[in-house]
């Protein structure tokens, strides 16, 4: 007997290789927005003390909440624990779910898993195009309609590390109606040095906001899979509802909290992140490539009708980096920064590819 797939699924891409390669020695790693750096030693000491403790289900959750909290200067019952901020995202998807409501607006180049959630939790997806490659919100909030339940912001978005500034925030959501959730995901804030930058925590009373953040990026734990949500205690407890208990493993929370305390590593990841994008900037002016001004970690190159074809041949050279196809960028490619020796390595296989 053959099992049914419905077609939402069916439609799912499947890329099961693409997540194996690069784990292996001399692959130059560009292609996840990864941190290169470890973590801070700290993180490092939390996980032998969890080792002591994994007979036991884990706990720690609401001390990360309480610690997150202190840095924000919140409570701790506005934060939302994730396995990844994926999970998070997930759980959105099926706390929000409504018969009459199931519209989600996303940007049209956007994180791919936007949609796929949407997709499984049987919502109906609209992708507002991009405005001179930024999220314009005046297109988002003419698309709300009253089938709208959830708006996907991505701030800095993921791929073109543009943003949108805080007047235009501020704008877009006074704009909104109250069935409508919107999620700003901040996976990059840390990065972001714009004085303009929206400073989203401060409408989490106000109005029906969600902000998702992660330890995966700035804070270098993408391995151990922590995400956090920000949001009005009622909100986040209704939330919490929908989510599966002890979803996050106890060296990954003990891991986190270590983090959190090692603020001046976070500092030195930042600098090391500008150090990177001032290589970037110059090396591809020097290349005469085009490049989008970024406020992430990443920066996307217009490499013209080559870019899936030189991406492959990085690939042959062991240098993973991004074909934007997916994203509607056929045109362009995303670089992650690395360290320096790896950022050389994909400047000169980029140099004489071309
Ligand atoms: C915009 C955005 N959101 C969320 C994530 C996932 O983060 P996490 O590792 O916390 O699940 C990513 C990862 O690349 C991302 O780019």
């Amino acid at each position: 007997m053959k099992l049914s797939i419905s077609d939402s699924v069916k439609k799912i891409p499947y890329y099961p290789k693409a997540l194996m390669y690069g784990h292996e020695d001399g692959w130059v790693r560009l292609s996840s927005n990864e941190n290169p750096y470890p973590p801070s030693e700290m993180v490092f000491e939390s996980i032998l003390d969890a080792l002591f403790g994994i007979n036991r289900y884990p706990g720690g959750e609401k001390e990360l909440k309480d610690d997150l909290a202190g840095l924000y200067r919140l409570k701790g019952d506005n934060f939302l624990i994730g396995n990844g901020s994926n999970e998070l995202i997930e759980m959105t998807f099926r706390a929000m779910k409504h018969d009459a409501r199931n519209g989600v607006i996303v940007t049209e180049s956007s994180f791919a898993f936007y949609d796929i959630a949407a997709r499984i939790y049987g919502y109906e997806t609209t992708k507002v195009p991009l405005e001179g490659l930024r999220t314009d919100l005046g297109k988002i909030a003419a698309a709300i309609d009253d089938r709208t339940r959830i708006v996907f912001l991505n701030n800095p978005l993921n791929p073109t590390g543009t943003i949108y500034h805080q007047e235009e925030f501020e704008r877009f959501i006074g704009s909104l109606p109250p069935e409508v959730l919107v999620v700003v995901d901040e996976a990059y804030a840390e990065f972001a040095e714009s004085e303009s930058f929206p400073a989203t925590l401060a409408f989490l009373e106000k109005y029906p906001v969600l902000v998702l953040r992660t330890f995966s990026k700035a804070y270098g734990l993408a391995g151990l899979r922590v995400g956090y949500g920000i949001g009005d205690t009622e909100l986040v407890s209704f939330l919490e509802r929908t989510k599966q208990p002890f979803s996050i493993n106890l060296i990954a929370i003990l891991a986190a909290r270590a983090a959190v305390k090692d603020q001046p590593r976070l500092a030195a990841v930042l600098a090391n992140n500008r150090s990177a994008k001032s290589f970037y900037y110059e090396s591809l002016k020097a290349l005469a490539l085009e490049y989008v001004p970024t406020e992430a970690n990443f920066v996307l190159v217009r490499l013209g009708p080559r870019a899936d074809e030189i991406t492959k041949k990085l690939f042959d050279r062991k240098v993973l980096v991004r074909f934007m196809g997916a994203y509607g960028l056929p045109n362009s490619i995303r670089i992650s920064f690395g360290t320096a020796y790896e950022n050389t390595r994909c400047i000169e296989e980029l140099k004489r590819l071309l």
